[in-house]
């Protein structure tokens, strides 16, 4: 009977962190003046859900791509202006070889490893920043979730009090440390916080900003929509500096 009580502390008391580690507006944002628009992306994650959809409309869009894979045979896409590069974002070397040359980096690195505390996605980005500040690349796109920060809340009741705090809490823990190096970074960054993902098709209008997400229910947003507003990300100053939610 003393359990309840005691877990919904350890819920809240797990949301508070998260508020204070995610990255929160009102910390100065860094934003630059854009030089010319970005023809060649990289595209981190590129194997996985969300990687695919950007893999795909980003070279829709024209873009000259690069896709960092561990596993190139995961990467069922065949392009013109499609080249793989092999490599793990947890070795420096790689990353370094496949960020050298691009206009701008565009990450979906995620990973199934929940059950254990690990860095892989913040020491992943932590390699990327270097990278691109070793080349003089400027943009950095990269998608965490909502329910970091200033979002908290916004992923509803199910992940905030259960799903987060006892499925996820290394996941997230790693994620918010993720997102403190974006944000202590120089270079020009968007992090994209969505919804709960799914792969129905795009619906091609989505909200956006801080008011995505709900504090009820389960919002949802599918891979394709989410693929979309991040590439928009490459040519729009709107969020510079920011961390917009993204839910249906
Ligand atoms: N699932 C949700 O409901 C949800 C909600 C909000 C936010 N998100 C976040 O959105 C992002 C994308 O999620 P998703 O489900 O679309 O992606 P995903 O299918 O989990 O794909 C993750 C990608 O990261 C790659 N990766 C993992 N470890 C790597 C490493 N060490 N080096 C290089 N690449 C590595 C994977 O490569 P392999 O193919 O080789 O494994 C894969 O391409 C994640 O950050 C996730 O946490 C998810």
């Amino acid at each position: 009977m003393k359990i309840l009580p005691l877990y919904l502390l350890y819920a809240a008391g797990f949301s508070l962190t998260l508020t204070r580690r995610g990255f929160r507006a009102g910390a100065t944002p860094i934003i630059r003046e854009t030089g010319k628009p970005p023809e060649r992306i990289l595209i981190v994650g590129a194997t996985g859900g969300t990687g695919r959809e950007l893999v795909r409309q980003a070279l829709e869009r024209g873009y000259s791509v690069t896709a960092f894979v561990r596993n190139p045979a995961r990467l069922p896409i065949q392009h013109p202006q499609l080249t793989v590069k092999q490599g793990d974002v947890l070795d420096y070397a790689s990353v370094e070889a496949a960020v050298r040359d691009q206009d701008a980096v565009v990450s979906a690195l995620g990973h199934k490893r929940f059950f254990y505390p690990n860095r892989i996605q913040s020491d992943g980005i932590s390699n990327i920043l270097r990278a691109m500040k070793a080349h003089g690349v400027r943009r950095l796109i990269c998608e965490t979730a909502l329910g970091l920060g200033d979002s908290v809340g916004r992923l509803g009741p199910v992940a905030t009090l259960f799903a987060v705090p006892v499925i996820l809490p290394f996941y997230f823990w790693d994620k918010a440390r993720q997102e403190q190096l974006i944000a202590a970074s120089d270079r020009e960054w968007v992090i994209v916080r969505p919804a709960t993902l799914n792969n129905k098709p795009a619906r091609g209008s989505y909200r956006h900003g801080p008011e995505a997400g709900s504090f009820w229910g389960v919002p949802r947003i599918s891979r394709a929509d989410v693929a979309d507003f991040m590439l928009e990300q490459l040519t729009s100053n709107t969020y510079l500096g920011r961390a917009p939610g993204l839910s249906w």
